[in-house]
């Protein structure tokens, strides 16, 4: 099966979790535009939606979902979205799609973080797919200087502005042995606004579809 067929089947299986009257988090990327795409023929079970990007809110309001911010809808019960990177202990690396800020926000605001992905994501480590970093503009030179001294190559994404007015440096070549510590280290560079490392609060669940159906991982 073809990778998109593989991230619509981990979206359609991640819609089986979701509840009558659930307000669901939901993602951002091409994984997650699946899920929001399954959940419009669901839409009559649930509460609403909260979004991590102005894309996927978008995307959900065209579908005439609701779209409720997170302040309104308080602690959820579900949050989905895909990752770019995913080790067997659900340590992820997000943020490709540039919006890990808001990702990791509502990931943190949910009981359960289930990742849908296709089998090309699973990785034993984290770090072959560049680490995304958001990044206050006027700190981009001592951010990077910092990186390079955790011996990461960090570039601009060129041309790229988050959803919060901010810049993406995506870090090459980062030892990321130990996510957890790796994390805490990159967050506490001041002008760093959120690492794509998402270990501290990594997935609960990962729903991975391969060519012999969709695995389920959990920690
Ligand atoms: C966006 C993300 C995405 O979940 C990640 O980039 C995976 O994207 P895709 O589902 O398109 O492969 O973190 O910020």
């Amino acid at each position: 099966m073809s990778s998109e067929k593989n991230k619509q089947a981990a979206a359609e299986a991640a819609l089986t979790l979701i509840e009558t009257g659930d307000v669901v988090g939901v993602g951002t990327g091409s994984t997650a535009n699946f899920f929001i795409d399954g959940l419009a023929k669901v839409k009559g079970k649930i509460d609403g939606a909260v979004a991590s990007s102005k894309a996927s809110a978008e995307r959900l309001k065209q579908h005439g979902i609701e779209v409720l911010s997170l302040n309104d809808a308080g602690q959820l019960r579900i949050y989905v979205d895909g990752a770019d990177e995913s080790t067997r202990h659900l340590h992820l690396i997000k943020g490709g799609g540039g919006a890990l800020t808001q990702e990791k926000i509502v990931a943190q605001a949910s009981d359960q973080f289930i990742c849908i992905a296709d089998a090309s994501k699973l990785v034993d480590r984290l770090g072959t797919f560049p680490l995304p970093i958001e990044v206050i503009p006027m700190a981009q030179s001592v951010v990077a200087r910092s990186i390079v001294k955790l011996g990461g190559q960090p570039s601009l994404r060129s041309g790229y502005t988050t959803d919060n007015g901010n810049i993406i440096l995506d870090a090459k070549n980062l030892d990321i042995l130990d996510p957890v510590e790796m994390e805490t280290l990159i967050n506490q560079i001041p002008g760093v606004v959120t690492v794509g490392i998402f270990a501290h609060r990594g997935a609960n669940k990962l729903l991975l579809a391969g060519d012999n159906g969709v695995e389920i991982l959990t920690v």
